[in-house]
């Protein structure tokens, strides 16, 4: 008997665990929700152990599948950024802060604008943001001075459940590179980011790279669920390096476009590169090289607020086979309804619709509204392409990879290939490969991926289209700037 490996992806409304077999194909799957907490306006928070109980359900629960003494190696994928603070006791000091938390914007102006961007770029290769860890310890030392007092260790999501499933205090690099403490090129702890939040090395895990083996699963879980003392606990990474593992997004100027709720553009890279204004994430990846990614923060929520709660509309197939997409339309959205992140760093960016004219219907502004998220998507790659690189393909994920339309608009607009995988679910298939890794079934990330990941389906860009949506592209740049100055 070969046994088997899960992946377990903790998310922020729920915890889903995927059991793959031997080779590595996925046997079945199990996911439990917990509460997302809102005490406050922009304010986000978790109780860490409703993720350790939704965790033991679903191991539980799985349990009644397969036979959990068989499994070889877990591994994870964790919503990134959010701050866990455990007392001398253990014990959980406070509610964990989000990483979708606003609530930190003084503690973020004081970093970027009093210690200054260049030396938080110099010392961690990024600029603050609200969602990062760092903000969220300053906010919790000027806020919460008795709860900033006890503070005993500092984690991040995921680790929470690898502390609680082996008792070891570690971390990962890919999840460590979105907190702002630490230094991404060299990936260590950086002493004046350290010092400027008032925090010692000792609060914090211990650093490892995403596949390597960091421990057993401890008795007292092994008793309640059945995993087998000798499972190996593969520390796994920060949702997106990990998602990006199980896409094959692991060689130097791989490239995947996520369209969910959120929209991401990532790519892998061999060796350390920035950006200089800190448009985009300068993180590591959790196949122990580098990576670049930007956020859109409103791609398919974008769309679902036209579609479903302006139009009512509840087919979207039906809508979007009415569309015709093979010219560019003169309507301009943006797709900014929530802020944007990047690469403009702007919360106070507005979605907008601009040249309207009473001719055009439902279909024209539809139509302009993919454009607008494409748009958003394509700024973010912009941004890769002016520090030098340069892309073949891109793999695509997310709920809107399904739409064929919107594939073929993303070929035409970046104006390369774009292709689907095997998978629908990146996360787990990543956490699973990583479990692999960690557990030598695999010796490399790069082995496993190029084994379990295949593309499917391949869209080829209309130069001609490209060309048109390159011009229609800096139309829409113009005008948010344009919006920006009527700000002022
Ligand atoms: C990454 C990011 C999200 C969260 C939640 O920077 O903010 O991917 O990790 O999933």
């Amino acid at each position: 008997m070969e046994g088997f490996y899960l992946g377990v992806d903790l998310g922020t409304s729920s915890i889903k665990v995927s059991v793959s077999n031997y080779n590595g194909e996925i046997v079945c799957a199990k996911s439990h929700s917990y509460p997302l907490l809102t005490p406050k306006k922009n304010w986000t928070e978790q109780n860490p152990n409703d993720w350790y109980n939704a965790f033991i359900k679903v191991l539980k629960s799985l349990g009644t599948k397969i036979d959990l003494s068989l499994v070889n190696a877990i591994s994870f994928c964790g919503q990134m950024h959010g701050l866990v603070v455990l007392d001398k006791n253990d014990k959980v000091i406070r509610p964990a802060i989000l990483w979708n938390d606003s609530r930190t914007t003084s503690e973020v102006d004081y970093l970027n604008n009093v210690i200054g961007k260049e030396t938080l770029i110099n010392e961690t290769g990024n600029i603050a943001l609200c969602g990062f860890t760092a903000p969220k310890v300053l906010w919790i030392k000027n806020n919460e001075p008795d709860n900033f007092e006890k503070i005993s260790k500092i984690m991040l999501p995921k680790d929470y459940l690898v502390y609680r499933l082996t008792k070891n205090f570690v971390s990962d690099v890919s999840d460590l590179a979105g907190t702002l403490f630490l230094n991404v090129e060299s990936k260590k702890y950086s002493s004046k980011m350290l010092s400027i939040l008032g925090i010692k090395e000792e609060q914090l895990p211990e650093i490892h790279e995403s596949y390597d083996c960091v421990g057993n699963v401890c008795k007292q879980v092994s008793l309640i669920t059945g995993l087998n003392p000798n499972c190996k606990v593969v520390v796994g990474g920060g949702d997106q390096a990990v998602g990006a593992i199980g896409t094959n997004t692991t060689q130097n100027n791989d490239l995947f476009i996520s369209l969910g709720t959120s929209g991401v553009v990532f790519t892998s890279i061999d060796s350390y590169k920035f950006d200089k204004n800190g448009r985009v994430h300068a993180f590591d990846h959790a196949n122990g090289k580098y990576l670049l990614m930007g956020c859109t923060l409103s791609c398919a929520a974008s769309l679902n607020w036209w579609l479903k709660d302006i139009l009512r509309v509840r087919n979207y197939d039906r809508e979007f086979s009415k569309i015709d997409f093979s010219s560019v339309s003169d309507i301009v959205f943006l797709p900014y309804l929530c802020g944007e992140r990047s690469p403009i760093n702007d919360p106070d960016a507005k979605g907008y619709f601009a040249n309207l004219n009473s001719f055009y219907k439902r279909d024209e502004m539809t139509k302009a509204v993919v454009e607008g998220i494409t748009f958003s998507l394509y700024d973010i790659y912009k941004v890769y392409k002016s520090l030098g690189l340069s892309f073949e393909k891109a793999r695509v994920i997310g709920g809107g990879s399904k739409n064929k339309k919107w594939l073929q608009m993303l070929a035409d607009t970046f104006g390369i290939k774009v292709t689907t995988i095997n998978t629908s679910d990146g996360g787990t298939l990543g956490a699973i490969i990583l479990a692999m890794v960690g557990d030598g079934r695999y010796s490399s990330v790069q082995e496993a991926c190029n084994d379990l990941v295949k593309d499917v389906d391949e869209y080829y860009p209309n130069l001609e289209l490209h060309q048109k949506y390159e011009l229609k592209f800096n139309l829409y740049k113009d005008i948010y700037n344009l919006q920006v100055k009527l700000r002022k």
